[in-house]
């Protein structure tokens, strides 16, 4: 287990799990938070670090894993962009949805690695970056989905601004969110809820109401 090697540690700290929500998908998760994020310190020599995000599939992701598979023509062979993919649940439902390539970004190279993993498992095929595309060219992309991400005001506001220029060059743009402090409270039209359930270990509730939103542009 090493620092060089983030595929080996994701492998070793997580195990195959289902995720109610979306039960055509199985994912290397974490069953706890605590153990994994000090180990990922531990490993890191490190302090201050990022959560391991990657170890959870988060309501938003789940939410909008869902929407994709129960509408797969939205992404049906367009090229999809999901950032801040985390452990890759959106990536893989838009995959399995018919999407004609899917590109995961996330800053973290533990979720880079954790996303490969679980694209492997799912057999679908995706790329990853581990590059910052906020405020970059879009053009490679038809459809942006993102979930989870309006927990961090700095993060929230300037992806937000970046998605909804991305929405007004005529892409479609998804965020699930699980009623976060820093969604923005306009520009966004409502898809569908969803309860999704969630740990005491991540959350303040058992269930959380998830919505996937399209951005507009
Ligand atoms: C709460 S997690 C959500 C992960 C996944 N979308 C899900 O729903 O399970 C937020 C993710 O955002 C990623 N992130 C934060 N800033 C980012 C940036 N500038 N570019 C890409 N990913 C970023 C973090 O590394 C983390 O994996």
């Amino acid at each position: 287990m090493s620092l060089t090697d983030p595929a080996s540690f994701v492998r070793e700290n997580t195990r195959p799990n289902g995720v109610p929500l979306v039960p055509e998908i199985e994912l290397f998760l974490a069953d706890e938070l605590v153990p994994i994020w000090q180990l990922t310190e531990e490993e890191l020599s490190e302090s201050g670090l990022p959560p391991p995000f990657w170890a959870f599939a988060w309501a938003g992701g789940q939410a909008l894993a869902r929407y994709l598979l129960d509408h797969p023509e939205l992404v049906l062979g367009k090229r999809v962009l999901d950032f801040a993919s985390g452990c890759g649940i959106s990536a893989i439902a838009a995959a399995r949805a018919g999407a004609k390539s899917v590109l995961a970004a996330d800053i973290d190279p533990f979720a880079a690695a954790a996303c490969a993993l679980n694209a492997s498992h799912n057999k679908v095929p995706i790329t990853t970056t581990t590059d910052d595309l906020v405020g970059q060219s879009t053009n490679h992309w038809d459809v942006i989905i993102t979930g989870d991400i309006c927990y961090e005001q700095p993060l929230a506001d300037q992806v937000t601004g970046w998605l909804s220029q991305a929405a007004a060059l005529g892409k479609l743009v998804l965020i699930g969110d699980p009623g976060r402090t820093y969604l923005p409270k306009a520009g966004l039209e409502k898809l569908v809820s969803y309860a999704v359930k969630t740990t005491r270990e991540l959350e303040d509730t058992d269930v959380r109401n998830t919505t996937v939103w399209q951005v507009l542009g």
